[in-house]
């Protein structure tokens, strides 16, 4: 796996996640080569997430801040996750299958270089349980969004978008595993571009 070390003047981007980290592995595998980033840390809210095991057999430093340790002080576990986050100086940060939501303070810092992807085509279906409500209403497509991070939840500025049929007989599961696929596609390609400053909307 390529390393920041390989390519100096690469962006350096820390990857945050909190289970499997399937989108994580796409984005890290995407860098390499030319691409203009590299990944420098994957962090996550849970010690047990199998992609930190990935990540950390795969070479990248990784750091587990178990939210848990912090009760209801969401402060004090971003204070712990940000101390981990600066210690691997990123550029950019990309929420991968990350499940806490994040403060207005801890935004903040960094906006306007923080990711994320969200499996619907935003601003339809924020929030959770995305592809049973697209069912429910009946939508004859469905997707995955990747956008800035703002203080507001899954509302920031829609960098891409791409769309998937919703299927006769589709249930959740088989919508979100179409979807997916759509994610892995998605997300380097967005990353790619906005690592070079370019934030024109892309639609796949
Ligand atoms: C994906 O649907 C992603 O859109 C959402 O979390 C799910 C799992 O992501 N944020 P991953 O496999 O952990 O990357």
């Amino acid at each position: 796996m390529t390393q920041a070390a390989d390519r100096p003047q690469a962006r350096r981007v820390a990857i945050l996640i909190s289970g499997g980290g399937s989108n994580m592995k796409a984005l890290v595998a995407s860098m390499t080569g030319d691409h203009p980033a590299r990944p420098v840390l994957v962090a996550s809210n849970d010690p047990a997430a199998p992609g930190l095991a990935w990540a950390a057999a795969h070479g990248l430093p990784t750091a587990a801040i178990d939210h848990r340790r912090f009760g209801q002080d969401r402060p004090a576990f971003e204070a712990a996750l940000h101390a981990a986050l600066e210690a691997a100086r990123p550029e950019i940060l990309c929420l991968a299958g990350f499940m806490r939501i994040l403060t207005p303070d801890f935004v903040r810092r960094y906006q306007g270089r923080m990711l994320n992807i969200h499996p619907s085509l935003l601003p339809r279906y924020p929030g959770l349980h995305t592809h049973q409500r697209a069912l429910e209403a009946g939508d004859a497509e469905a997707g995955c969004t990747v956008h800035e991070v703002t203080a507001e939840l899954d509302a920031g500025p829609i960098l891409g978008q791409a769309r998937v049929p919703v299927l006769p007989g589709d249930t959740a599961d088989t919508l979100a595993a179409r979807v997916l696929i759509q994610e892995h596609r998605l997300y380097p390609a967005v990353l790619r571009r906005f690592a070079r400053g370019d934030r024109r909307r892309l639609d796949l």
